[in-house]
């Protein structure tokens, strides 16, 4: 626990109260402990611009930062033979938390599955049970301009997509091609349990938001997402609170860009989170904004949504507020570090009001920054508000 929020909870009014007594030794600082998978194609620039980030971050607040490099993907795969080399995988397992830049590279295609860079992502989400994948996709006001939609029609889109991680078709099997055959098989599958504890995470979070939950599925044609369908009602009744609607994908996927604002929360399976998370990007106006906290298990593993990027890879001009939005939602699931995490929020609309755009966010007239550029603004802004907030502390101090 961090020692400024042990000064907050003190009442002024009551002197010297033993939690104080107890901070007499010293300030307890939180130890902000991040393996770190840069990975593949921007993913490593991206990182970086994180690491540093939450450097700001904890000396603004004063916590210690410890980050533990650890390769995974295409480049692991150079280096070790394998995408998810063991030391990885047990780094990660032992957390607290874990923070990926991206998997992918266009080199790895004709390798088998196993060895494909994305394959040892969706082992580690696996292993670390990390069955939730929160996509918050809400638009900052200073971006309506290049949302791939009309202004009056993005304006207000605030809503989280609640993703299925570990299970469904990415994971279902048989799969493959069968041996003398020419037929390759994916198979989808889900169970009642699956869809039961994604479904109270969605209604949870729901109920902290506006209320309104909307599942999507294509259960006019998918027997699983029948049952998908009916564990969503079941669960309902325990959430009185919270409306629910549900919507066929192709539905979805419409009304997603028609009518953005009716969303809150949008409950879907793994493969149609993947595929409206793209499409949320669009609407906030670059994937390269979109955060992700995947979480369910001890270890909670953070990625921004946007892949390797290869066509920009090594240029130093990723967007690194993805990245930097997902350390946020690690400060505040991971460390439970809640006023750092939206300092960290801050800072980055800060910097955006100001005017500083990556290349992604610029206009074809506007001028633009690169990742590093954009980064150190975000680290001043941190440091700014770190000042404002020790201010604040000291004046509740002894
Ligand atoms: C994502 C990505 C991954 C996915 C890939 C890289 C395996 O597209 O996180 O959205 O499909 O889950
Ligand atoms: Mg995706």
């Amino acid at each position: 626990m961090c020692w400024r929020k042990r000064i907050w909870r003190v009442p002024r009014t009551s002197g010297a109260s033993s939690e104080l007594f107890v901070l007499g030794c010293g300030p307890i600082v939180a130890h902000i402990d991040v393996v770190a998978l840069a990975g593949d194609g921007i993913g490593p620039e991206v990182t970086e611009a994180v690491t540093r980030v939450l450097g700001g971050v904890a000396s603004a607040y004063g916590h210690e930062l410890t980050v533990r490099p650890h390769d995974v993907g295409w480049s692991a795969y150079e280096r070790h033979g394998t995408p998810l080399p063991d030391t990885t995988l047990e780094a990660c397992v032992r957390g607290p938390a874990v923070f990926l830049g991206a998997v992918g590279d266009p080199r790895a295609d004709g390798l088998s599955p196993e060895k494909r860079p994305e394959a040892a992502l969706l082992q580690l989400r696996r292993e670390l049970g990390c069955f939730a994948n929160l996509r918050p996709a809400k638009i900052d006001e200073q971006l309506v301009g290049i949302s791939a939609l009309k202004p009056e029609v993005a304006v207000g889109t605030d809503l989280v997509i609640v993703r299925e991680l570990t299970g469904g078709i990415y994971y279902g099997t048989p799969r493959g091609a069968e041996a003398g055959s020419d037929r390759t098989v994916n198979t989808l599958v889900y169970t009642e349990f699956e869809v039961e504890r994604i479904a109270r995470i969605a209604f949870e979070m729901a109920g902290r938001r506006r209320g309104r939950l909307t599942s999507i599925d294509k259960a006019n044609v998918l027997e699983v997402s029948q049952l998908w369908r009916a564990v969503v009602d079941r669960v309902a009744g325990d959430y009185p609170d919270v409306s629910v609607g549900h919507m066929f994908v192709d539905r979805a996927a419409m009304e997603l860009i028609t009518a953005p604002t009716q969303f809150d929360v949008v409950l879907t399976s793994n493969l149609f989170g993947d595929i409206l998370s793209d499409e949320a990007g669009a609407i906030c106006g670059s994937l390269g904004l979109l955060a992700s906290a995947s979480v369910g298990g001890e270890v909670g593993l953070y990625e921004p949504v946007h892949g390797s990027a290869p066509d920009i890879a090594g240029q130093g001009i990723a967007n690194p507020i993805g990245g930097i939005r997902s350390a946020a939602l690690m400060l505040s699931h991971s460390f439970d570090l809640q006023s750092e995490a939206r300092a960290l929020e801050d800072a980055v609309t800060t910097v955006l009001a100001g005017g500083l755009r990556t290349p992604d966010l610029a206009g074809p007239n506007d001028a633009s920054v690169n990742t590093s550029a954009f980064t150190d603004a975000v680290v001043e802004a941190v440091a700014l508000g770190g000042a404002r907030v020790g201010a604040a502390s000291a004046e509740v101090s002894p």
